[in-house]
């Protein structure tokens, strides 16, 4: 516990209830899942080029969003990291290459089922509210590690062995996730007015809409 924490307790309850319901999140929306044995061929590539098609354009962008948003150097440095590795390692060419290994590229259909809820996320990506944004990452980062045992899956039972994507983001995101909650912590010590915990959640609340779309398309 920081001294900050010690002496506001508001902050400590900021920092402590928010993860608690993103890892409830995260379980809810993994439980969500549907069984990839019960899956129809067109539902697995649905879902794997839907998950596709959101993640390779905009998962830097978002990360670049939440580094200008953030003000401490304790959250820049952390961020930075994150960045400098999706970017040194082609990251949005590891998932492109994975998904055509699995015959899995999002159509046009894909691109505009999700299309409403991923407009939303950008919006308030473009609010750039550090408090926020660094919640919305940490669930993500943290739902994408534990999709990819998932993910990895419905590409084999698609035939294929193209697995790089999903191996190293099992592992390198537990690390991105912690470091988002590190850095969400730096700036709650800066942060003068720090919103309502319900409001905090309101780019989680958002993203998890997007990802239930990506799963289940209404
Ligand atoms: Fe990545």
């Amino acid at each position: 516990m920081t001294t900050t924490e010690k002496t506001n307790p508001t902050k400590s309850f900021h920092t402590e209830a928010p993860q608690e319901y993103i890892n409830q999140a995260i379980d809810e929306v993994m439980a969500s899942l549907p069984d990839p044995a019960l899956l129809s061929s067109e539902e697995s590539r649905g879902l794997i080029g839907r998950y596709s098609g959101v993640l390779e354009g905009n998962f830097i962008y978002w990360m670049a969003a939440t580094y200008l948003a953030v003000k401490s150097k304790e959250a820049k440095a952390g961020i930075e990291g994150n960045l400098l590795e999706e970017v040194r390692d082609n990251h949005p060419g590891m998932l492109r290459k994975f998904t055509v290994a699995a015959k899995a590229e999002p159509t046009e259909l894909d691109r505009r089922v999700v299309d409403r809820d991923l407009q939303n996320v950008r919006a308030f990506i473009g609010k750039m509210e550090p408090l926020k944004i660094l919640l919305m990452m940490a669930f993500f980062e943290g739902w994408i590690q534990k999709f990819m045992a998932y993910l990895a899956d419905m590409a084999a039972r698609r035939g294929s062995k193209e697995m790089v994507y999903t191996d190293v983001h099992g592992v390198c995101d537990i690390e991105h996730t912690q470091g988002l909650f590190h850095a969400y912590a730096a700036e709650l010590a800066l942060a003068k007015n720090v919103p309502s915990s319900e409001e905090l959640l309101e780019g989680v609340k958002l993203l998890r809409t997007l990802l239930q779309t990506i799963i289940r398309p209404a």
